[in-house]
């Protein structure tokens, strides 16, 4: 017994059954509880996967770093870069005094409208788990613990909370599992969150087979489990399976009153607790807790190398789908640029929900152009794609002078003072020192100015009652009456309340809000948006724009409104009127570049349209830099399609099951997610997976293969290339490499990746990639023939026995493979075969 396993083994000898029921459930919505007796600390928690937000929620709280989102991430194909992520949020969730980060998100973009595809890598798996293994590296060993999730098949947000995945066991175990099993075996993670869903009939926070006989005792997982957000639905089965910890507090199921209760009567097993006691007393020795670390001030770091980082990181996750020679742009020969589309001005650079964060910063494609470039810039907004009414904020608002007070009615001072950017008031418990999350009231005050004459629509949706004046005429007054219910405020706001209001260009209108809670439930607060009711035809007007300008760089795509947590898409296109803006401008100027700047995959059936493509993503806080960076040539553009871009909605795989109905959805494509699909029923997609150009030009050479020929793998089995830069700049390539099997005892995927590499060159160098293969990228998994013995053998209908596996393993058959050198999956450079000479093996779960 170690040290730590001995302080361990004797507090936990120490503790009372209450003292064990408290470490297991949690106290805030972001903390656990002390036991103080025993000295053992609280431990503290933060979402998540692009950033380390602190104890605000969603987009609120102490500003951080926003580093890419993951379906970014994803596109970077690089594992080290995204260690050095990792290991920037572990600081950033240090400084925020968190033990824990939330992240990363390893659900697959199984289906093109998930709601959190933007928080996911990518549809494939292998991708996924190992870039998933260099984050946990990255965050752990900064001895903050990461919480890989959402244990598992959570890639839809359709009824989130109840619906049950149907997946066979194999695609559990070829797909849906293996990132987390990465994350345990290859990132050595510390937790892992169990998701909302049911997988195949059970609640995945209480699933033994998923916690206990796969994560625990197949893999080998030594680490702590959390629920999802209220996602603990029972004592006794919960703790059986080995869910460590309930979260948020005070829990609901977990807690001495209910964990004594499931005791007494024998739906829960001492033993079984003591086990997750271990889990959490881990958990707190690993990441530093017992010595003092967590907990405290939230402080911010804003680091000069984090931001070049993350602008790195941008741009190695920016993919080049399409290039006709226009870009680099060559700026010299240019003397104005038009600038148009939703998202040129106001850069999206992260998803909604939880991953949502407060950034140190966002510069805007548009700001970041004109700082970057001694030309005109010309800027036209070309059309709305708003879902709802975003709140107002900056440039038509000044920062909301906030002031709160105790109570409802205003009548002593106030009690404390803020500044906000956005009039977007969310609060979760206190919203303010100095003020308890009960009553309270506040009054904040702004100037309003627009920049275009006419009719507005004020907004309001809100949890609790609010007035709001402009220039001391009350414009909304929803302190009285029922507003309904919207999807806001997690589903507790109300519908949206409107004013109608006239404004004129540049003169300043003061704007005052004024709210208090009473009313209102657990996320209180009020936003206020303003919408322009004038006629106004914003695609002509950019096409006049476009027309005037030497070139024009269109940046079109969604917002954290259409992709979000809490809420699949309803749509495969780009919302608005964004395609015939895409068309109208390549007409008005042939000299025109797309900028994709979306989470998941979307239509791009305009893709004739531009010279050239780039999809950028939701590319973290540097976005705008990063873009100029990559539009200019100054860096090569790294990223590969994390995922199929289907050319038609239908032709996805999910398409035909999802998103499920009567609570149910099915995975009925079962292993044939993503590219799998797409060769196995030779449809074309618009983007294949993998693919994406660079600046510079590769040459691939002497493609070859070492190892024993043997199925018992005696020496690994490496595939080396070499790739020379042959053009006369910098860039990288990335090295795909894929397995076709042999005919199998079960039907198996036309070809599948395994491996993969990222290399960068100079101008003229070369260099070699080297990708090493284990006998489990041979192996595929059989859950056995469950059935055949409970098959009556009746003459004259005798039982047939076909070949078939009796135990449930992964098979490795011996026989030809082809061993596919490629640059996406339909881009085969060389193909190697290679014979696996020997006798059938079997690997253990
Ligand atoms: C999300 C998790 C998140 C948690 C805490 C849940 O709604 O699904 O990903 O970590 O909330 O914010």
């Amino acid at each position: 017994m170690t040290g730590h396993d001995g302080r361990i083994a004797e507090l936990l000898d120490e503790m009372t059954v209450a003292e064990k029921a408290d470490l297991i459930t949690g106290d805030g919505i972001w903390t656990t509880r002390a036991v103080e007796r025993l000295s053992i600390p609280a431990m503290t928690v933060t979402d998540g996967p692009n950033g380390a937000r602190g104890g605000g929620l969603m987009g609120t709280g102490t500003p951080t770093a926003c580093i890419p989102a993951g379906s970014v991430l994803g596109a970077t194909w690089d594992p080290d870069l995204l260690e050095e992520l990792g290991a920037l949020l572990g600081d950033e969730s240090a400084v925020k005094g968190a033990n824990v980060l939330l992240a990363p998100t390893i659900n697959l973009h199984r289906n093109p409208l998930g709601g959190r595809n933007f928080e996911c890598y990518s549809e494939d798996p292998v991708l996924t788990g190992v870039l998933a293994a260099g984050f946990i590296r990255g965050v752990q060993s900064r001895n903050v613990a990461v919480t890989a999730k959402h244990f598992v098949a959570n890639d839809s947000e359709f009824e989130r909370n109840t619906i049950d995945s149907q997946v066979d066991e194999r695609t559990l175990r070829e797909v849906y599992m293996l990132p987390f099993e990465y994350a345990v075996k290859e990132g050595g993670a510390w937790g892992i969150m169990s998701s909302y869903n049911r997988v195949n009939g059970i609640f995945a926070s209480e699933h033994d087979w998923l916690l206990g006989t796969v994560l625990r005792d197949q893999w080998g997982f030594d680490g702590f489990v959390v629920s999802d957000w209220f996602a603990v639905r029972s004592t006794g089965p919960s703790i059986a399976a080995g869910l460590s910890l309930e979260m948020p507090g005070r829990g609901q199921w977990y807690g001495p009153k209910r964990i004594m209760e499931a005791l007494d009567s024998g739906a829960c097993d001492e033993n079984d607790l003591d086990r997750i006691v271990v889990d959490m007393l881990t958990v707190l020795d690993r990441t530093g807790a017992f010595d003092g670390v967590g907990g405290g001030d939230e402080g911010q770091l804003d680091r000069v190398e984090d931001r070049a980082l993350i602008r790195r990181a941008a741009a190695e996750g920016t993919v080049l789908i399409k290039n006709d020679g226009f870009l680099p742009l060559d700026t010299s020969s240019l003397s104005s640029l038009a600038v148009i589309g939703p998202n040129a001005q106001a850069a999206k650079i992260m998803g909604g929900g939880s991953a949502a964060v407060r950034p140190y910063r966002n510069i805007s494609p548009l700001a970041a152009l004109t700082d970057r470039f001694n030309i005109e810039v010309r800027h036209a907004h070309g059309c709305n794609i708003d879902r709802s009414t975003p709140p107002v904020g900056a440039p038509f608002i000044s920062p909301l002078e906030t002031e709160f007070f105790k109570g409802f009615d205003q009548s002593d001072a106030a009690t404390a003072s803020k500044a906000y950017e956005t009039a977007d008031f969310k609060f979760f418990g206190s919203p303010a020192d100095g003020i308890d999350g009960g009553e309270y009231s506040f009054t904040a005050t702004t100037s309003l100015t627009v920049d275009f004459t006419g009719p507005y629509e004020l907004t309001l949706v809100q949890n609790g009652r609010t007035k709001v004046f402009i220039d001391g005429t009350v414009v909304i007054d929803a302190t009285e009456g029922d507003f309904g219910r919207g999807d806001d405020f997690f589903g507790l706001g109300s519908g949206e309340i409107t004013g109608v209001i006239d404004l004129t260009a540049g003169r300043s209108a003061e704007m005052e809000i004024h709210y208090s809670s009473e009313g209102g439930v657990m996320i209180l607060g009020c936003k206020v948006g303003l919408r322009s009711l004038g006629k106004r035809d914003l695609i002509s007007e950019a096409e006049i724009v476009a027309a005037s300008a030497d070139a024009a760089v269109v940046v079109v795509g969604t917002n954290d409104d259409w992709e979000t947590e809490g809420r699949d898409r309803d749509s495969f296109a780009l919302p608005g009127q964004q395609e015939e803006l895409i068309r109208r401008v390549c007409a008005a100027n042939p000299n025109t570049v797309v900028v994709v700047n979306v989470g998941g995959p979307h239509d791009m059936g305009w893709m004739d349209a531009p010279r050239a493509v780039l999809n950028i993503g939701f590319a973290g806080q540097e976005l705008g830099d990063a873009l100029v960076d990559v539009l200019v040539g100054d860096v090569d553009p790294g990223g590969r399609m994390p995922t199929t871009i289907p050319a038609r909605y239908e032709h996805s795989p999910a398409y035909l099951n999802y998103p499920g109905e009567n609570s149910v959805v099915r995975y009925g494509e079962g292993l044939y997610v993503g590219y799998r699909w797409f060769d196995a029923r030779h449809i074309d997609p618009v983007v294949p997976f993998g693919h994406g150009l660079s600046y510079a030009t590769f040459a691939w050479d002497n493609a070859r293969v070492s190892g024993s020929g043997s199925t018992a793998f005696s020496d690994p089995v490496v595939i080396e290339v070499d790739v020379t830069n042959t053009s006369g700049r910098a860039g990288s390539d990335v090295v795909q490499l894929y397995v076709e099997p042999p005919p199998s005892l079960l039907h198996r995927p036309v070809r599948e990746l395994k491996g993969f590499a990222k290399i960068r060159l100079d101008a003229g160098e070369t260099g070699t990639v080297r990708i090493e293969l284990n006998e489990r990228s041979f192996a595929y998994f059989d859950p056995g023939d469950q059935f055949y013995d409970s098959i009556p053998d009746t003459s004259p209908v005798p039982r047939e026995r076909g070949e078939r596996h009796s135990e449930p393993g992964w098979y490795v058959t011996p026989g030809s493979y082809g061993l596919v050198v490629a640059r996406s999956s339909v881009d085969h450079v060389a193909e190697l075969p290679y014979l696996l000479n020997g006798n059938e093996f079997r690997i253990d779960p």
